[in-house]
């Protein structure tokens, strides 16, 4: 029967090929690429993770920011140093994105743009260097552009935010509101999924014990006062209800596909499916009740045409992440919330 090879060919082709099931984009993102400060090189590790990265073909990769060395807090190099390290940047990472023909969309990191005036001259030079590598995606809203923007890659509705500093979404109000108007327009409500990302995240996630000493440190380096519980006006109600269905975080330098869901008495629950970068470059942190670092890698994201997404964690060697290794709940502040890994039944 010649039928048979014929057909496994073709599912073979179908399979490799996920459009054909119904994949409407497939997305990498890649976060916190950079060295000590001042670095302007990449480690060996990140450079191989680029091909691993390359390989995966993505329609879109995007970055949750940290992609070079700086928050300079006391100027210890000159702005030429500064320069040198977006000029490695160039050369390491945005250049093989453009070689194969694949647009690059990101959101600043606390060490490309802190938010902070001290450190306004890194600010300066994101906004220039990225005024010049804007990426060809059809932009909706391109007024705050490289800071905050929005636009549609086959049919997925993105917001890029600046969420550079802890506790309050960098620009309050303004950023908010514009987040807000952009949910609401036409493009994100008729587009297959809206995801948002940036890179100071809502949640902490982190071990507490290994991240934080006196109130202070990595662990408390996060978006508190957008939570909803903290503020009902704040990042995340907005988020529940303008319909989210993915926001991206880096940051935390651990990787964690979850789902936050606020229960009450009486209601009905509220679910933001959250995903938690891992490094790409060094300081993999432990991750909630962990006693073994998270691994150094990246994701991709892949929105099906009905609009359901699927994470998937990869290392930078290309192997694929096993997420049933990851804790299945992270405690959190709220007294309603419940922040579980996203592929369990939380009921
Ligand atoms: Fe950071």
């Amino acid at each position: 029967m010649k039928f048979y090879p014929f057909f496994w060919k073709c599912l073979i082709f179908a399979a490799l090929h996920c459009s054909a099931f119904g994949d409407s984009l497939k997305l990498v993102v890649i976060s916190d690429l950079n060295g000590r400060l001042g670095s302007t090189d990449y480690r060996e590790s990140v450079l191989r993770g680029m091909d691993r990265v390359l390989e995966k073909k993505p329609d879109l990769v995007i970055g949750t920011g940290d992609y070079v060395a700086g928050e300079d807090i006391s100027h210890k190099y000159p702005l030429s140093r500064l320069e040198a390290m977006w000029d490695s940047f160039e050369r390491n990472i945005l250049q093989r994105f453009f070689t194969a023909g694949v647009e690059f969309a990101p959101s600043p990191g606390n060490h490309d743009a802190s938010g902070y005036a001290v450190m306004q001259r890194e600010r300066d030079l994101y906004q220039s260097f990225w005024n010049q590598k804007a990426p060809r995606v059809q932009l909706i809203d391109q007024r705050f552009y490289p800071f905050y923007y929005s636009y549609v890659v086959n049919n997925v509705f993105f917001i890029s935010m600046d969420s550079v500093t802890p506790f309050r979404i960098h620009h309050g109000d303004l950023q908010r509101d514009w987040i807000r108007q952009q949910l609401q327009s036409p493009q994100a409500q008729r587009a297959t999924a809206r995801i948002v990302y940036g890179h100071v995240p809502l949640y902490p996630l982190l071990n507490k014990g290994k991240h934080s000493h006196n109130g202070r440190g990595k662990y408390y380096e996060v978006l508190n006062k957008e939570q909803w519980e903290e503020n009902p006006n704040g990042l995340e109600k907005l988020f529940l209800d303008e319909g989210v269905d993915l926001a991206i975080f880096g940051h935390s330098h651990a990787f964690f596909p979850g789902k936050v869901i606020h229960r009450r008495e009486g209601r009905q629950d509220r679910v933001l499916r959250i995903l938690s970068m891992p490094c790409m470059g060094s300081g993999a942190r432990y991750l909630s009740g962990q006693t073994g670092r998270s691994k150094t890698g990246f994701a991709v994201v892949k929105v099906h045409s009905n609009g359901n997404i699927f994470v998937q964690g990869y290392l930078l060697s290309g192997e694929v992440l096993d997420h049933r290794a990851l804790p299945e709940r992270i405690v959190v502040p709220g007294q309603h919330n419940r922040y579980y890994r996203d592929d369990l039944n939380w009921q």
